[in-house]
């Protein structure tokens, strides 16, 4: 044996470890420190984890995360849904990998083996689920499979869920589509339509659009979109009386009113 391989396998020995403690143990520790003991990769991310999920900690939610870690070694890594198990006492963790990782011996969670590119795959998990509240797409990475995803799994998400995309590159401009989101097939076009949209729906009426009427707000963070969906009204009132842009901003109000 390689002093890799066995490195690798006390390695796993530590997971099997980790995952078995139970997880109220940890009811006073931060995500953050779960985050080091399951030795997970979400440094980048750990701020706006605690911030968002602080509300939902001990809900009874279910949770998917696309890509388990370890890439091409069978059953090994998954820290992260590791650290999940132990930071949501009460919630179901859920996880996809391409490469088989087979972690459904740890209690409250189940592995799928599968690409995020398959339909099939991305119902058999939707069944087993049922509800899915919370997405964490941290797989292949590509733009196409991302879209794909999001495309199949929004449409599921329980209202009031969120929907988050990890280490997305995505070339964000302010080129927009004027169609129906539904009807956008290129991703770089699908997302950087839906966030203009959704930032800018303040502003007149909100279209008949299946995404537009159930996403509640986009966050853009460093590498990373965070979707909430909720329902909201097609009508979306502004002012009575809105001023008129000028060279100097939205000040010309005295004309509308005097009319
Ligand atoms: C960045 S790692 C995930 C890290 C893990 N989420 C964590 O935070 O510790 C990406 C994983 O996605 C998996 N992956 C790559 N392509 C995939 C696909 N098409 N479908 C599902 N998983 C995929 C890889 O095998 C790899 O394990």
């Amino acid at each position: 044996m390689t002093n890799i391989v066995f490195k690798e396998k006390i390695k796993n020995l530590y997971f099997i470890v980790i995952g078995f403690i139970p997880s109220i143990i940890f009811i006073f520790f931060s995500l953050n420190f779960l985050m080091k003991i399951t030795r997970s990769v979400k440094s980048h991310y750990i701020k706006n984890y605690n911030d968002l999920f602080r509300g939902i900690r001990f809900k009874k939610k279910n949770i998917l995360e696309i890509g388990i870690g370890g890439h091409d070694l069978e059953h090994y890594k998954g820290g992260s849904l590791l650290m999940w198990k132990h930071y949501f006492l009460f919630s179901n963790i859920y996880g996809l990998d391409i490469i088989n990782k087979n972690f459904n011996f740890f209690p409250r969670i189940n592995s799928f083996v599968g690409s995020q590119n398959s339909k099939e795959t991305l119902n058999k998990i939707l069944e087993k689920m049922k509800t899915v509240d919370v997405i964490i797409d941290d797989g292949s990475h590509y733009n196409q499979h991302i879209f794909f995803t999001f495309k199949f799994f929004f449409q599921h998400l329980s209202n009031d869920g969120i929907y988050i995309i990890e280490d997305i590159k995505m070339p964000f401009s302010d080129i927009v589509s004027d169609q129906p989101l539904e009807s956008i097939s290129e991703p770089e076009l699908f997302f950087n339509t839906l966030i203009h949209r959704v930032n800018s729906s303040n502003f007149g009426e909100i279209p008949e659009d299946y995404f537009l009427n159930n996403i509640k707000k986009v966050i853009c963070n460093d590498s990373q979109i965070v979707i909430f969906k909720n329902k909201r009204d097609k009508k979306k009132t502004s002012y009575n009386f809105s001023p008129e842009k000028t060279k100097e901003g939205y000040i010309k109000l005295s004309d509308k009113i005097n009319k």
